[in-house]
């Protein structure tokens, strides 16, 4: 396995591998990677000759009071796995080859970023396509993998795709959970013991909501409402939103019918979790 730190090394190794006609699969991440990178990795290897990680913590996608000095790593151990999984190549530009000084150029997504996670991390979707623009550029793969656990991030993505027509496949993969219900994420450090059973209320909140649905409940307010009465019963949670939305544009449904996604962003102590299921 490589490890691959300039961007001119990244290009280098990526034409050579479209030269030799291989398909170049990436997995874009910012590292301490879990079960739900592994996923990711272990599809994009089942599907491409070459399988590209990108491990960048990517500081234009956190807001100023965001968690960026202190977000978890451990390179040593996210090179373990991804030798363990047939890994070809990491990717991990450092800052300065990434955003070089006098850095101007910015890729944003109009309209899907307002809603959602967008509307308390204003300028975090802005951040997150211009990295993944950029390591598109830099690795040049045939497909990219991302996970529905950030489904605005997916929805996102796809539409930069189209919109910049980038000839890239954008393949989305399942929620991987913890064996209780908790979506996996590298934020799930930062939680203390209770915390950690609070946590679980995002998952039970989906449950039930797909419960009331699956009843026959039409009105998304009142799913809303039972939502926010479960996570509110539980120790040191802060709801930042809980909406039902169109899986295509991500707006508000007033009427719950056909496929609809249900998306929570929830402070459990001082960590914010998201969580969303497809129903
Ligand atoms: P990161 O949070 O490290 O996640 C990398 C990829 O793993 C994303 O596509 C994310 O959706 C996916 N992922 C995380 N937890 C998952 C889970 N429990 N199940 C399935 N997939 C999961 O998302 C980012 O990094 C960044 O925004 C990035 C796209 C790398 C741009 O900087």
């Amino acid at each position: 396995m490589q490890i691959i730190n300039t961007v001119e090394e990244m290009q280098k190794f990526s034409d050579l591998a479209r030269e030799e006609k291989k398909t170049i699969g990436l997995v874009p991440t910012m590292g301490y990677l879990h079960e739900g990178h592994l996923s990711l990795i272990k599809r994009a290897g089942k599907e491409c000759d070459i399988v590209i990680v990108s491990i960048y913590v990517n500081p234009t996608q956190f807001g100023p009071n965001e968690d960026l000095s202190k977000y978890p790593h451990d390179f040593q151990r996210d090179k373990t796995i991804c030798i363990e999984n047939n890994v070809n190549a990491i990717f991990c530009p450092t800052d300065d080859s990434m955003y070089q000084q006098g850095y101007q150029t910015f890729v944003n997504v109009e309209n899907l970023t307002k809603s959602l996670c967008g509307k308390s991390r204003p300028t975090h979707f802005k951040g997150v396509t211009t990295i993944v623009s950029k390591l598109f550029n830099c690795t040049k793969p045939h497909k990219a993998y991302f996970g529905q656990k950030d489904y605005q991030q997916t929805r996102v993505i796809k539409q930069m795709t189209r919109d910049l027509n980038y000839n890239v496949d954008i393949i989305v993969c399942p929620i991987i959970r913890e064996k209780d219900g908790l979506a996996m994420s590298s934020r799930n450090r930062y939680l203390n013991e209770e915390e950690r059973k609070s946590a679980l209320v995002l998952s039970r909140s989906l449950d039930l909501a797909k419960k009331l649905i699956d009843k026959g409940e039409t009105n998304p307010e009142k799913i809303q409402r039972e939502m926010v009465k479960l996570i509110e019963s539980e120790n040191s949670t802060r709801i930042d939103y809980i909406e039902l939305v169109d899986v295509d544009n991500l707006t508000p449904k007033d009427r719950i019918e056909g496929k609809i996604l249900i998306a929570l962003a929830v402070f459990v102590g001082k960590t914010r979790l998201i969580d969303n299921l497809l129903v």
